[in-house]
């Protein structure tokens, strides 16, 4: 397997923001030329993100083939069938925080036999390692997954690592391999993403950047992938830990050494963790009951993405001007204060149309950003932080978040198609922010997506795109908005953020619609 690295050269932005407001009823023109090809849309883009921390596995995903929550052995059925909906590409686990002191002997074997440990990394809680490799590995098959398997480095050693990979991926008859037969799985499992450490340089270690490198050759070397099946051209790729900052030291030292790698190591991504936190850390923002000001505020915050990733790039562009080492953003997304009334170590928030509007402009920039940022994981998955589902026992609930990631599925795999436009302004207390953002790609079948962003939390806004390079029948789409910045599906009412059929005007070329404030909107158009 390959992150596909000369497919993404062109991934340019093209978001012009004019310095001049333009006026409520002023429309904005796009430009889009369909036969203009540009960089795949990997689907790796849309990956996710699921730690053993608070209620992400636990009850989020687990509850135990006992349960009275319908379940396939043990693992929820309500939840695995709202996933696969989403066409998950990749899920990211056991950590986060949590890898660097998860020692995966314990999560495997005899339910009954399996040792009860403490969860140091999230609010020491009692962990009776249930949800061990085997039922990630189970989860991953029902939902339609692949594994990104972030390995130990802060606590553990090379030699319990490779042992790890090891009893995952051989098929020959190998003591650990007999063992994972012995539990159930006679096949090799597949790992097709292997996460050297996590934040090596906090809760992964402390470590300098000098170390860490040292530690990264010998896990690389170390720690192999012996199933049959990912040899050669389909082999894991090893993602190295990168900056959670801004500056480019670490990336420096990093990729300066793989410049001059020889045979003995080699790193094929290196990650990046960049969460929109509005008001700095510690964590202070609502994530229900806010205005319109503190949601300009955290759009503005999130769209830092978009220099935080140029200001990597460059840094890797010195070193591999090919683009052979992806960049992957294996954490990102909306960090809010703790919902209040819960563990706060379980870092539970709600989910508004806020957060549906800022990860439209997220997944925006990591598409534009294609040529190098070729994977990336939301955080995370269920219970915690941005989440696509909330679960309270029995009961479920669909985020705005999730109705994003819905929305986007035909993106995945698709050609970039550049589009020009101008965004315009608006501003909002003190933060002056793009009315628009806009994303278009062509799937395999010829049909275009256009995805645009209506930032503005009051005023709609008119598009008038001219598309040339394809003859287009017809439009339709769906949107998602919501009476206020603030609203969120509950599990009474789970309908007040869910995505309405949209419809466009087609005519000569010319494709005439107007998206409502605070509002995502994906249209397709059929040759
Ligand atoms: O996603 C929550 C935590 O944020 C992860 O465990 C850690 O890697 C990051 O600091």
């Amino acid at each position: 397997m390959k992150f596909g690295a000369v497919r993404f050269v062109s991934g340019i932005s093209l978001l012009l923001v004019s310095t001049v407001p333009l006026m409520a009823a002023e429309p904005v023109h796009l430009s889009i030329d369909a036969s203009k090809a540009g960089a795949k849309v990997d689907r790796n883009l849309f990956g996710q993100f699921a730690e053993n921390l608070g209620h992400g596995l636990y009850e989020g995903i687990w509850v135990g083939p006992d349960s009275a929550i319908p379940n396939t052995r043990g693992i929820r059925n309500d939840v695995v069938n709202a996933l696969r909906v989403l066409k998950v590409p990749n899920v990211r686990w056991p950590g986060g925080c949590f890898g660097d002191e998860y020692h995966w002997r314990k999560g495997v074997g005899p339910a009954g036999q399996r040792p009860a440990t403490l969860n140091s990394a999230w609010g020491g809680v009692v962990d009776a390692n249930s949800f061990g490799t085997g039922e990630f590995m189970d989860f991953l098959d029902q939902i339609g997954s692949q594994a990104y398997v972030s390995i130990n480095v802060g606590s553990g050693t090379p030699q319990e690592a490779a042992e790890w990979l090891e009893y995952m991926t051989a098929a020959q008859p190998t003591a650990l391999a007999k063992e994972r037969a012995a539990n159930g799985h006679p096949e090799p499992y597949r790992v097709p993403f292997l996460g050297i450490g996590n934040e090596s340089w906090g809760c992964g270690g402390n470590m300098t950047a000098d170390y860490y490198l040292s530690q990264l050759k010998i896990y690389s070397h170390f720690v192999r992938n012996d199933n049959p099946s990912q040899q050669g051209p389909n082999q894991m790729l090893k993602i190295a830990v990168g900056p959670g900052f801004p500056e480019t030291d670490w990336t420096e030292t990093i990729m300066k050494a793989w410049q001059h790698h020889d045979w003995s190591w080699n790193i094929d991504g290196l990650s990046l963790h960049w969460y929109t936190v509005p008001n700095g850390w510690p964590p202070s923002t609502p994530s229900t009951g806010f205005g319109v000001e503190e949601y300009g505020k955290a759009l503005k915050s999130t769209l830092f993405m978009d220099g935080f990733l140029r200001k990597q790039e460059i840094v890797m562009d010195k070193y591999d001007p090919q683009k052979m080492v992806a960049l992957v953003v294996d954490e990102w997304g909306a960090w809010h204060a703790a919902l209040g009334g819960t563990n706060p170590a379980f870092l539970v928030q709600q989910n508004s149309l806020r957060d549906a509007v800022l990860a439209s402009l997220n997944l925006n920039i990591f598409a534009r950003h294609a040529g190098r940022v070729r994977m990336a994981n939301i955080a995370q998955m269920i219970n915690v932080l941005q989440s696509m589902i909330l679960t309270d026992m029995e009961k479920m609930v669909l985020t705005p978040t999730y109705y994003v990631y819905k929305m986007y599925v035909p993106f995945q795999d698709a050609t970039f198609v550049p589009v020009a436009f101008d965004a315009g302004t608006y501003t909002q207390g003190s933060a002056t922010l793009p009315r628009v953002d806009a994303l278009a790609a062509r799937d395999a079948s010829g049909k275009l997506w256009l995805e645009i962003t209506n930032l503005d939390p009051e005023k709609p806004v008119d598009l008038d795109a001219e598309i040339t390079g394809m003859k287009a029948k017809s439009a339709k789409g769906e949107t998602l908005t919501a009476p206020a910045v603030d609203a969120v599906n509950t599990f009474e009412a789970p309908n007040a953020v869910v995505p309405k059929p949209f419809s466009a005007n087609l005519k000569n070329g010319r494709l005439a619609l107007t998206v409502e404030p605070k509002s995502v909107t994906v249209v397709s158009l059929e040759p």
